[in-house]
């Protein structure tokens, strides 16, 4: 089955597809994106992920003409051309292609691109023995809570996991407490309490995170968006990552150290089941 782009208009195959050297998403990251995927060859949360990129977009006063309905509808037809079951949906808007020059374009027509590739199943191991982690300094600017394509930072991170040796890297930041991990939002439990850090400019507000404390509110799970400090996610019973394309992933060692009893948690596993339940398959 085919990788498929959509760049500005135009359905291709993604090694055909191509963007301009002076688009301002290459060359200042003048830009904003969504990952979404599907279940059973639908779009999950469609509607939840375009309002974030309308935030973001607007956060970057990136002005376009587009309706979520419109990207929906192409994300659609994208997903249906690929024909994969369970497909990761990128989609990325630009401010478009100006002369390069740091001032905002007084004209631009915004870049569209979305790309579809088939989305894996992470190996079972992971819910076998979770994964390892290290800390790093959160080195990130002060609006993370914006889904920019400005992820060198994340890009580094887990590049010093890869060199360590282990699955992922967690940014702490300079006071002391956890932002959330490269590429997906922190959760620990603490005496039977699901903590995450509460939504803010220091991290992205995933949408999995939301559906995750719903899960478990719906569990009947006490749930609490609140400061996590280094100490804490080290003391934790558990600890997990949650995100769009890997769901929830439990964490069973960081900088070394053993979480719990050093293998996936059943708070992990129950609150990704409600999720399941409720959200994928109910
Ligand atoms: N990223 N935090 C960061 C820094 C992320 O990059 C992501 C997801 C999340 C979780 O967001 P959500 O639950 O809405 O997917 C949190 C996507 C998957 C990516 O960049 O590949």
């Amino acid at each position: 089955m085919p990788e498929i782009a959509y760049v500005n208009g135009e359905f291709l195959p993604l090694e055909q597809a191509m963007i301009h050297v002076e688009d301002r998403g290459f060359q200042f990251a003048d830009s904003a994106y969504e990952v979404m995927r599907t279940y059973d060859g639908k779009l999950f949360s469609a509607e939840e992920h375009l309002a974030r990129l309308f935030r973001s977009l607007s956060a970057l006063e990136l002005e376009h003409r587009f309706t979520a309905k419109e990207l929906i509808c192409i994300a659609e037809e994208a997903v249906r051309r690929a024909g994969f079951a369970e497909a990761m949906v990128y989609l990325q808007v630009t401010r478009g292609v100006a002369r390069r020059h740091r001032g905002v374009p007084a004209r631009c027509a915004p870049t569209i691109v979305m790309t579809v590739r088939e989305l894996h199943h992470p190996p079972p191991s992971q819910w076998e023995n979770g994964l390892s982690c290290i800390t790093v300094p959160d080195s990130r600017w002060g609006r993370c809570d914006i889904k920019t394509v400005a992820l060198l930072a994340n890009v580094l991170a887990y590049q010093a996991a890869q060199k360590a040796g282990v699955n992922d890297a967690i940014f702490i930041g300079v006071d002391g407490t956890v932002t959330e991990a490269t590429a997906g939002n922190i959760f620990i439990v603490v005496s039977g309490e699901l903590r995450t850090p509460p939504k803010s400019p220091r991290l992205l507000s995933g949408i999995t995170r939301d559906k995750l404390l719903e899960a478990a509110r719906v569990a009947g799970i006490p749930c609490a968006e609140r400061t996590v400090t280094k100490m804490e996610l080290l003391a934790a019973d558990e600890v997990f990552v949650t995100s769009t394309t890997n769901e929830v992933s439990p964490v069973t060692v960081v900088d070394g150290h053993k979480i719990g009893t050093g293998k996936p948690g059943p708070f992990a596993k129950r609150v990704y089941k409600q999720f399941l339940q409720i959200f994928v398959r109910p």
